[in-house]
């Protein structure tokens, strides 16, 4: 596991170091996740984005297609970026694990959090895309990915909106969009101008980024 963190060092490219990882990924059995999948969710968007989108983990419509952020909340997270005009393409998207977490409910196959076992042996993965996307800004959705991402104490209804430094990132935490979905009435409106706020601050340190690097 070791070489997951070494080899982008050495000339290869983005492209080519993340197409090794997800290959890495697609035959992982470092956890029980690895026996319910249909596929790994890897991630996608621009490896060369000056900012990250981590989210917690697939859902069903993400097991059954391989891509992150393809159901109901993937589709308010496109709404989200496309209200600072941005599309994911403009940025690389991916999760804190890489296999849906599954319980059984009345028969039927339930989404349930990640434990804390399963998120341990992912990070790796998430830690070597860091690693070679080098991202300026990251933005986690959600509690997980914030408590995986700056501390395990993070606490997203009171920590959100602040920026932190990790991995040499300027690191913010928001409401997932599964989170603003499941809300209603006044909580919704109050939940969805938070996310937007975030977002704003988040789009005026890409603008900067992009500034820095001349585009
Ligand atoms: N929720 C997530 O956190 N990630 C996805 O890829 C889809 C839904």
């Amino acid at each position: 596991m070791d070489n997951l963190f070494d080899a982008a060092q050495n000339g290869e490219s983005r492209e080519d170091r993340l197409a090794e990882l997800s290959s890495q990924v697609a035959v992982c059995t470092r956890c029980d996740l690895a026996m319910g999948r249909t596929n790994t969710v890897f991630g996608t968007g621009d490896p060369n984005s000056p900012l990250m989108l981590v989210g917690e983990g697939p859902g069903e419509n993400e097991d059954a297609t391989g891509l992150p952020f393809v159901g109901r909340a993937g589709k308010l997270l496109d709404d989200i970026l496309g209200a600072v005009e941005l599309t994911r393409d403009q940025v690389y998207l991916t999760n804190i694990v890489k296999c849906r977490a599954t319980l059984e409910d009345g028969g039927r196959l339930k989404n349930r959090p990640p434990k804390a076992g399963e998120i341990k042996a992912c990070n790796p993965y998430l830690e070597a895309q860091i690693n070679t996307v080098k991202p300026a800004i990251i933005l986690c959705l959600g509690g997980p990915a914030a408590k995986t991402m700056i501390d395990k104490d993070f606490r997203i209804t009171k920590d959100r909106g602040q920026w932190y430094e990790v991995h040499g990132a300027k690191v913010m935490a928001t409401f997932h969009p599964a989170y603003v979905l499941r809300q209603r009435g006044d909580d919704l409106q109050n939940t969805k101008r938070l996310v937007w706020k975030d977002v704003q601050a988040v789009h005026a340190e890409y603008r900067k980024a992009m500034e820095e690097r001349g585009a």
